[in-house]
């Protein structure tokens, strides 16, 4: 298969805003980490854990569109794929996407129990009773998040071979 320049960017374009997108997630779940991991230790101040709660707040309201958009880059490729290189449709679908999808469920489902978490106080956030639920689902995103990553890369050597 012949690639020009532009096949290339069309199809550049979802692995590189995917690659943005899971380091962006991993410093959502990483640094709220930190807050826990010093909270009963020295070093943070009260107000920098404030200030790291908020960020996380703020940038994890934007998490889902985010994602969101990763997938729209992915299906404009597919797309361009199966409509200018005609690529059989069979090749335009891959475990990689699927769990691509699942991970926009689980960032949805993580916008949702933190904003509900958030309707109590700070002090508070240990005991709301979504708090368990946002834990798990975001660990279990870090591990759906190292496949993805791993299988978009096998995947980019697949369409480009
Ligand atoms: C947040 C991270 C990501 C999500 C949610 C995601 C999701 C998706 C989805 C839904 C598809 C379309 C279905 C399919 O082809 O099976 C896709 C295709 C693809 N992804 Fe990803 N992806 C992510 C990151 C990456 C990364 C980091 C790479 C590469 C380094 C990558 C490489 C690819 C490639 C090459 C395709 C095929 C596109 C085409 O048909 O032209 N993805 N991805
Ligand atoms: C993809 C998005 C998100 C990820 C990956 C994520 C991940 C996490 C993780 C790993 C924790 C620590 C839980 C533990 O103690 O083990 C946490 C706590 C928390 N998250 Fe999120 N979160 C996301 C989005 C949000 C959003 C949108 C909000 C609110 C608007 C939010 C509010 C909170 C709050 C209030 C806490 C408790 C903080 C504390 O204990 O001091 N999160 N989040």
């Amino acid at each position: 298969m012949d690639v020009s320049l532009i096949d290339a960017l069309v199809i550049l374009a979802h692995p590189l805003a995917g690659m943005a997108a899971a380091y962006f997630l991993y410093k959502q779940w990483s640094g709220i980490k930190s807050v826990r991991r010093k909270s009963n230790t020295f070093g943070m101040s009260p107000e920098q854990k404030e200030e790291i709660r908020n960020k996380h707040q703020i940038m994890g309201k934007k998490a889902p569109s985010i994602v969101a958009f990763v997938i729209l880059l992915a299906i404009a490729a597919e797309i361009y794929r199966g409509i200018a290189m005609d690529v059989p449709l069979t090749e335009l679908v891959s475990l990689h996407g699927l769990l691509g999808a699942l991970l926009l469920v689980a960032t949805i489902s993580m916008s949702r129990t933190g904003r509900s978490m958030t309707s109590s106080k700070p002090q508070d956030y240990h005991k709301a009773p979504q708090r368990n639920i946002h834990s798990k689902i975001g660990g279990a995103m870090m591990w759906l998040l190292t496949s993805i990553v791993f299988l978009g890369f096998l995947r980019l050597l697949e369409v480009l071979g």
